[in-house]
């Protein structure tokens, strides 16, 4: 799981260049809820058209409140009219409807201010003008052209404007003055809540020397299988606890809440082999009937409702629709046949829904992070994939409680040394190596951005972001503690980088890492928590091919001699050698994990 997926620098370029990159999808839903009642506006709309194509010039003059972020919203009259490549703000089109979001450099309009953006399109027929439009979901008043000509803005020959991060920041969830009666859902569960211990992965983690160090810290329990649910199989990654087992032995302890992954799609990790599971493409009936059922009839018991049940729902899926698919170089045949069916939007949204109906039970849907969605093509997008599933089988946005980032994965929590706004002799590092022209060079950053989008695409604003901190602390001797030298960007960047892996893309098995920040709540604007989703210590995929009867693959990710592909800068792989299959314990992974924690371990 959580192979890497963005498009190389090179090959992204010329997929932003294309129409494809901004009309596929289809995915885009206009907001239902009116974010910002006081919104004023007044929109011109000017295009110079020419035979099946034109350039439409838009500008946006805020007469309302001020704002931190905007989308706009119109639909074109006629069905052929088509955007094809937009720029000065993040635009797609579903049907007729089109949306353009604000870039994090053009989110703030104060009142009175305008702002210009701009697309090409195609048309057939005729190109009328659209003659209605939102802002933030409700509908400008007037449209009337502004007073003085609107700036003639051209699309940008080559890269966009540098970003600065948003001004605005979410705000961050207080302590509830008293405690909420029994059962009633909280604003952020791990709030002055103490976290159940796995058992199992404590006793694992005790095997090892110096692992009680780290052995009573509350770490997520994998349901990767149906038999996981009673707990009788015999699988490399889990014991003989079931969910029952682990939800009593968590009343044993008197823990306020328990995390379990929800993990198990139909045609799971379909852009990678190492955690392929037990379904097929094709069954999702079974997934519902025989995994998720179950699993809600367990949570739902009326035994467990004092305690509050953490879903982390299936990591990796819904960004593997947007980036592996057709289109994006390393799109696979499964990922195509899982977005085509359905598969991971059903199943989703009907986990969702299903486990979401008990008050007791917290859903977070898994988000990617930083290296994989930090660029604009994959950002909105993914948002836009995670409000469909959201909205999928039953379920409403009001099952999410929030979304996860990082899990399982190694992306710095935050670099001190190398900010993307920073530069170098007059250049962006964004256009360093390893940035990449990613808007985002660490985890927070990006987790915090991506909750404003999420709530900008209707998801509600209480919603608040894990990170997964098990495997990203990037400590030991060799961590910088400075920026590098300012020679050019490269240097600047490689320097100070406190994230040691080869690329960004590099998922398995990380040579160097370490344990991160120990789990804890409310961190920071918008985080409802640090976790330890992946449990340290379990294998991420053999580092070379072991049959099993687990249905894991053998992905050359995990194999340190192998020197990559298009997915991470055709570098190594830089993983750790004699690695046991995906969820077997690897003892040695372990060791070098508490060597290199960041935080150090005491
Ligand atoms: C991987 C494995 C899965 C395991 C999980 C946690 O995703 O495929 O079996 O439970 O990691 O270690």
């Amino acid at each position: 799981m959580n192979v890497w997926r963005r498009l190389s620098g090179r090959r992204r370029a010329v997929a932003l260049a294309g129409a494809s990159a901004l009309v596929a999808g289809g995915l885009v839903t206009l907001p239902v809820t009116a974010a910002h009642a006081a919104t004023q506006c007044d929109v011109a709309y000017t295009t110079n058209d020419w035979q099946g194509g034109f350039t439409a010039n838009v500008t946006i003059r805020n007469v309302g409140d001020a704002l931190s972020n905007w989308t706009l919203g119109f639909t074109f009259p006629d069905a052929n009219q088509r955007l094809v490549q937009g720029w000065s703000a993040r635009w797609s089109q579903s049907g007729r409807n089109v949306t353009a979001q604000n870039e994090s450099w053009n989110g703030n309009l104060a009142t009175g201010a305008s702002t210009s953006i701009g697309f090409n399109g195609s048309w057939s027929g005729s190109n009328p003008k659209p003659t209605s439009f939102t802002v933030n979901g409700v509908t400008c008043n007037g449209g009337t052209p502004p007073t003085s000509t609107p700036p003639t803005s051209t699309p940008p020959t080559s890269t966009p404007p540098t970003s600065t991060p948003p001004t605005s920041t979410p705000p961050t969830s207080t302590p509830p003055t008293s405690p909420p009666p029994p059962g009633t859902r909280v604003d952020n569960p791990y709030l002055n809540a103490q976290g159940y211990v796995n058992p199992e992965w404590k006793a694992k983690a005790e095997s090892v020397a110096g692992g009680n160090r780290v052995s009573n810290i509350s770490t997520a329990v994998w349901i990767d299988r149906i038999a996981a649910i009673e707990g009788t199989d015999n699988s490399q990654s889990n014991g003989p606890m079931g969910i029952r087992d682990h939800l009593d032995e968590a009343l044993e302890q008197g823990a306020d809440y328990i995390q379990f992954v929800i993990y198990n799609l139909p045609g799971r990790d379909c852009a990678a082999l190492a955690s392929n599971g037990e379904l097929q493409a094709d069954e999702l009936p079974k997934y519902k009937a025989e995994y998720i059922d179950p699993i809600a009839a367990i949570q739902g018991d009326a035994k467990y409702r004092d305690i509050r049940i953490i879903n982390i729902i299936e990591v990796d899926s819904l960004p593997n629709l947007v980036t592996n698919t057709s289109g994006n170089p390393g799109g696979t045949v499964m990922c195509d046949t899982v977005k085509a069916n359905g598969a991971y939007v059903q199943g989703v949204g009907y986990a969702l829904a299903q486990l979401g109906a008990f008050s007791n039970v917290y859903n977070y849907v898994d988000a990617g992070h930083h290296g994989w969605l930090g660029w604009d093509s994959n950002f909105t997008p993914t948002a836009q994939i995670l409000k469909e599933a959201a909205t999928a089988s039953g379920s409403t946005v009001n099952h999410v409680h929030g979304f996860i980032t990082n899990t399982a994965n190694y992306s710095a929590l935050i670099e001190p040394y190398a900010k993307v706004t920073d530069s170098v002799n007059g250049q962006t590092v964004r256009q360093s190596d390893w940035i990449d022209w990613n808007q985002y060079n660490d985890e927070q950053s990006f987790a915090q951005a991506f909750r404003q989008e999420l709530v900008r695409q209707g998801f509600p604003s209480s919603i608040g972001m894990l990170i997964d901190t098990s495997r990203n602390g990037w400590g030991g001797p060799n961590r910088p503690t400075s920026a590098g030298p300012t020679t050019n960007v490269n240097t600047y960047v490689d320097g100070g980088r406190v994230d040691r892996r080869i690329h960004k893309g590099n998922w398995c098995n990380q040579s160097g890492a370490g344990m991160g920040e120990r789990p804890k709540a409310a961190p920071a604007s918008g985080i409802d928590a640090y976790v330890w989703a992946k449990p340290p210590g379990e294998s991420d995929g053999s580092s070379r091919e072991i049959p099993n009867n687990d249905g894991k693959g053998f992905d050359r990710m995990c194999d340190p001699t192998y020197t990559g592909n298009d997915r991470n800068g055709n570098s190594m792989s830089g993983a750790l050698p004699d690695a046991p299959i995906s969820g077997a314990w690897f003892a040695a992974q372990f060791a070098e994990l508490m060597a290199n924690a960041y935080p150090p371990l005491s």
